[in-house]
């Protein structure tokens, strides 16, 4: 080694030692400050601890005051906040602060693209952009507590969540969950505008049967493992600070008891060190699903399960009267505690329980905000269709801008849109007018999307009215939603841009659907406007993919906008008009109709694998793939894949996978490709699925520009479970392809020894 190199590394080693050395003080510190409070604690303050209350009310107060509140949900501004906390860190007994939590699903003030969309940006630094953003924002109101991310695997959109989830791959879910995290920790939940992150719903949530909401599953443990859990893994190794358990039962235990997902795997083979909170009332809810007799009974068997802390159903008031049982042990509820406490030390609450309230006025929907927002939206957009390239349109052009969504400013946020604000949103209308002046926009709402009501669908929300703002000035707005109104604006139109979907509140929670159509009148709308003969897009916002067959042949050009946030009519319009060019991609594979689910790109293949003659899986009157494939959108332009090379023909199985591949922008403007790496392993312990996405790269080239794209992949990378549930790799062949979604590109081979 050179001699000048010396000094240079030992500054390195003593930087890092004393780093190790600071954390490793740390962390003794903060379990000497655990134990010396938890000496104090009586029962009941340690059950207090655990128990997390909704709402600033005088109960929640008075009880936060007599220490049997460890947390409050849903408190949101600074002065409300810093009031609850003063009731905790003042007038309580042992002054230990609260941790009060929200929902911040997809941004807090800044609503950004729901998570569906975003997802399919893959783009992880922008994605851990917006969760800062989230984190600011939310901390400057207070909020120290998010529960997301979201990272439910779903593969049945008539689940309502399906929206919130990062789609139906496992290690794109990986992969965002991870960014997630790092984005709302920030480099430690103990910053002033850091949150402390909680992954959701553990586990398997998504995979309710029938698509119905809280439902049963029943899934083998493979499938938990290779396509349920690798999102929470993601969520673990990036350092979470605590896991949300699921509602629903898994193979006939719920998630809220369930020692084996809470406490074999997320503990013990995850190394897990933070804490567990249970879903709303879902404790409680052990009853319901006859596994437990009484609230007591619930809370000894979530305890045990590995579940630290109870929402809302104060349940765990039941805690003291077990122990003095002798039906739980206090070294259970210590544990419990502690993993509580460190959370709150490591999120610095005990140094700084109070909100600084100056910071509402500068940091939230900020321009810079709001500029992430708008980005994010149009990278979540989906081109699915653009035929004669219609798409960008001229601005000189007269465009009839027609549909219930067009000017509806709630749906834009979506349905879980944190503390967003109808009155923040661009609707696509404003966003067009905008663009092109009132002069060139004619509007027409056509139909009204009439909301689910009583029953099963009593809290889906109403149609918002016609914004004032975006329509001023323009024909038809505020008027009654007529057809012959939008057929007359089509008519005197160069262009038609329809908006078309379901409100916000027809996904989320609860708001499962039997059916994959339009709601309402908008399918005669669309008839009626297409009759009128112009050129028209559709632009589709809805919170899970819609039956849309009818359009791949009536509407040139199809946009899937999902709902893309406060900054939806911006981002449309940019897109619309060329000032951005489409990137997203589907997170989940399209199906072609509700009959067709589940559609899963990442299938196994049967004895018979699917193709169009008879004796083959599938259906006589459908084809079984997917309308359009996981991955799958379009840009402005064109991209060719040639020349993959496998620089590593054969690997061993601790050795690393080489592959390249050349992409060329082929077309006419500059544009972004997800240029995607897929496996398959040809023959398994298990029957393999026939793609297995393992990487991905964001590529901007210019026309005629071209770059050799290159990936690499652990070999351990490839495995999977056996059927005794150990992670093997197999040896033998593999194919492999860089492709630009899950059902083409160009393909190799190569052999694991
Ligand atoms: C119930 C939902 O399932 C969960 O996602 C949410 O975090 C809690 N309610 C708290 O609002």
């Amino acid at each position: 080694m050179r001699a000048y190199c010396r000094p240079f590394l030992l500054f390195w080693f003593v930087l890092l030692t004393s780093c190790f050395v600071l954390a490793q003080q740390n962390s003794t510190d903060i379990d000497g400050k655990i134990e010396t409070l938890l000496k104090q604690m009586t029962l009941e303050e340690k059950a207090g601890q655990l128990t997390q209350f909704a709402g600033k009310t005088p109960e929640s107060l008075k009880a936060i005051r007599e220490g049997k509140v460890g947390s409050l949900l849903g408190v949101l501004g600074a002065e409300n906040a810093n009031e609850a906390q003063r009731a905790a860190v003042e007038n309580s007994r042992l002054k230990i602060p609260l941790i009060l939590g929200f929902d911040v699903i997809h941004g807090y003030r800044t609503v950004f693209p729901v998570p569906i969309a975003s997802t399919g940006s893959f783009d992880l630094p922008l994605l851990e952009q917006a969760e800062r953003v989230s984190a600011k924002e939310a901390t400057a109101s207070g909020v120290k507590w998010v529960f997301a991310p979201m990272v439910d695997i779903a593969r049945d959109p008539r689940w309502g969540r399906i929206v919130e989830g990062t789609g139906e791959d496992p290690y794109l879910g990986a992969r965002v969950a991870a960014a997630k995290v790092r984005g709302f920790q920030g480099k430690s939940m103990a910053d002033r505008d850091s949150v402390v992150a909680s992954a959701k719903h553990y586990v398997a949530y998504g995979a309710a049967e029938g698509g119905r909401d809280y439902n049963t599953v029943d899934i083998s443990e493979q499938l938990l493992r290779e396509v349920y859990l690798p999102p929470f893994k993601g969520a673990v190794d990036a350092g979470v600070g605590t896991v949300m358990s699921a509602f629903q039962d898994l193979n006939g235990v719920p998630g809220v008891a369930n020692h084996h997902t809470l406490t074999d795997i997320l503990r013990n083979e995850w190394n897990f060190k933070g804490f567990v909170v249970s879903d709303w009332g879902a404790v409680h809810e052990l009853i319901a699903h006859g596994f437990a007799l009484n609230d007591a009974d619930a809370t000894a068997k979530a305890l045990l399960a590995g579940v630290d802390m109870d929402m809302v159903d104060n349940a765990y008031q039941h805690i003291p009267e077990l122990v003095r049982s002798g039906r739980l042990q206090e070294s259970v509820v210590d544990e419990a505690v502690r993993r509580v406490l460190r959370i709150k030390f490591q999120a610095g609450l005990f140094d700084h329980p109070y909100a600084d309230a100056s910071r509402e006025k500068t940091d939230i929907l900020t321009p810079e905000n709001l500029q992430v927002a708008r980005k994010l939206a149009q990278e979540s957009i989906v081109l699915l269709q653009n035929k004669s390239d219609l798409l960008p349109l001229e601005t000189t052009k007269t465009v009839a801008v027609i549909g219930p969504l067009a000017d509806d400013k709630a749906s834009q946020l979506g349905p879980w849109a944190g503390d967003g604000q109808a009155k923040d949103a661009v609707t696509p209308l404003e966003g067009i007018v905008r663009k092109l002046g009132n002069d060139h926009v004619l509007y027409a709402k056509g139909v009204d999307i009439p909301p689910y009501e009583g029953g099963q669908a009593a809290g889906v929300a109403a149609p918002a009215p016609p914004s004032a703002t975006g329509a001023r000035g323009i024909a038809n707005a505020g008027k009654a939603a007529s057809i012959d109104d939008a057929v007359a604006a089509a008519k005197k139109a160069d262009v038609v841009v329809l908006f078309l979907g379901e409100l916000a509140g027809m996904s989320g929670e609860a708001s499962s659907r039997s059916s994959l159509d339009f709601p309402g009148d908008q399918l005669k709308l669309a008839n009626a406007v297409i009759e009128a003969g112009k050129p028209t897009v559709l632009v589709v916002e809805s919170g899970r993919p819609l039956d849309i067959r009818w359009a791949t042949y009536h509407a040139q050009a199809i946009l899937q906008a999902w709902f893309p946030g406060v900054q939806a009519g911006n981002a449309i319009a940019d897109l619309l008009f060329g000032d951005a060019s489409p990137s997203g991609r589907l997170a989940i594979s399209w199906p072609r109709s509700t009959g067709s689910i589940p559609v899963y790109y990442n299938h196994r293949n049967t004895g018979r694998p699917t193709a169009p003659d008879r004796w083959k899986t599938g259906y006589l009157d459908l084809p079984s793939t997917a309308l359009f494939p996981f991955g799958f959108g379009l840009t402005y332009s064109n991209f060719s894949y040639g020349r993959l090379s496998v620089k590593t023909p054969q690997i061993s199985q601790d050795g690393t996978l080489e592959v390249s591949a050349e992409v060329e922008n082929t077309g006419k403007r500059e544009a972004t490709e997800v240029v995607q790496l897929y496996v398959h392993d040809r023959v398994g312990l298990t029957s393999r699925p026939v793609r297995e996405l393992k990487g991905f790269e964001r590529l901007t080239l210019r026309p005629g520009e071209h770059r050799s794209v290159d990936f690499t992949v652990k070999a351990s990378d490839l495995g999977s479970y056996d059927p005794q549930m150990r992670w093997v790799v197999n040896p033998g062949t593999y194919d492999v392809w860089v492709a630009p979604d899950s059902a083409s590109g160009v393909q190799g081979e190569f052999e694991v020894k």
